[in-house]
């Protein structure tokens, strides 16, 4: 079957504006949290994004789920059937309507839960929010996801401080998942968990995927969870993509020296594994004010004049593996 795209986004940048200090401070800069970036999700595949804190990724996602305003670029939702729908020209009631196709599982199952809300409730919001049906068919429906998130009726009586964060991980995909999404955002969704947690968690939303047919967007600091769940992964660096591939790529040919620096955190399970990784050192740049030329120049023991200089082209080193290195050849 020929891969169909679900999401495309075409040259996305996200400047926040820095405001002087007093009440009437002007605008005294940009944070490029987003710095063009393209790419496309097909249907019924997982992007794996993956970064240091501070590279983007959070706002990337944001700026798809139209949670925040990009400043430019393109983003594009293709519809089955229906053809391709800006998503940055839609506004009021068609972008409430239309955000029951693409939903997000938040970042904190501890922070991001109604404390005075029963389970039920919580999982019922957004079809209450849509006017989905009647409160006897949102029930049926909360019955039915939540059984599909793997907890049972009892739990839906009882409010979320009673359970786990491997529970509450699963009330946040219910709640996400109710409203039938096509497309679904998970920002370090298992970050806050153990790891045999995390694997349960990876798991449920794998098997939900085959079931539903779901494409996402699996956001982490992460690699090697990154690794467990993506058909591809995209790297980013202060608000720019430095590679993309598919993840056996990534992880067994890495071609920008910031993936292998990613990497070397990661626990060698194949000897076959082809390259030398370095550890990081230093602190990720201000995207207030990157770095010229690679934004990665100041971290990279390759580094040289024409690094500091000029800024690397995006480019396809080998079939759909794409790099943004002066030397990704001469590095191997
Ligand atoms: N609303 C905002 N206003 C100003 N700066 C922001 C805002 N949101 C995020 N940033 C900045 O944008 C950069 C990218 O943030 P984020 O997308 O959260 O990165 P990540 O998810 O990769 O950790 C960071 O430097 C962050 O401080
Ligand atoms: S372009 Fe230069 S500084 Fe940037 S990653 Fe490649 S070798 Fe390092
Ligand atoms: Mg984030």
């Amino acid at each position: 079957m020929t891969a169909q795209p679900l999401i495309e986004v075409q040259n996305l940048k996200v400047h926040f504006p820095v405001r002087g200090k007093g009440l009437f401070g002007g605008v005294s800069g940009y944070v490029r949290a987003v710095d063009d970036v393209s790419f496309v999700i097909n249907r019924g595949e997982t992007l794996g994004l993956v970064g240091e804190s501070g590279s983007g990724k959070t706002t990337v996602g944001r700026a798809i789920l139209r949670a925040l305003d990009a400043t430019d670029g393109q983003l594009t939702f293709h519809r089955n059937g229906a053809g391709p729908l800006d998503l940055r020209m839609l506004k009021g009631d068609s972008l409430r309507k239309f955000r029951r196709n693409m939903q997000l599982v938040f970042q904190d199952p501890y922070a991001s839960l109604n404390p005075r809300m029963t389970v039920r409730d919580i999982i019922a919001e957004p079809l209450e929010c849509l006017k989905w049906g009647t409160r006897q068919e949102i029930d049926d429906r909360v019955r039915e996801v939540a059984g599909k998130c793997k907890l049972n009726v009892e739990h839906l009586r009882r409010f979320p401080h009673a359970f786990s964060g491997g529970q509450r991980q699963r009330i946040c995909i219910a709640r996400a998942l109710v409203s039938g999404p096509q497309f679904v955002v998970c920002d370090e969704s298992v970050s806050a968990l153990d790891v045999s947690t995390q694997a349960e968690i990876l798991n449920l939303l794998m098997d939900l995927q085959d079931e539903f047919g779901f494409t996402y967007l699996f956001i982490a600091h992460d690699l090697s969870v990154v690794a467990q769940v993506s058909t591809r992964v995209a790297v980013m660096y202060v608000g720019r993509f430095v590679e993309w591939a598919p993840t056996r790529k990534i992880f067994f040919n890495p071609r920008h020296p910031y993936t292998k620096a990613l990497l070397s955190a990661v626990p060698v399970v194949d000897p076959s594994r082809e390259f030398n990784p370095f550890k990081l050192s230093g602190e990720i740049p201000n995207p207030a004010d990157p770095p010229s030329g690679c934004r990665f120049h100041t971290r990279c023991p390759h580094a040289d004049g024409r690094c500091k200089a000029e800024m690397p082209d995006w480019r396809e080193i080998d079939g759909e593996h794409f790099v943004a290195c002066h030397h990704a050849e001469r590095l191997g």
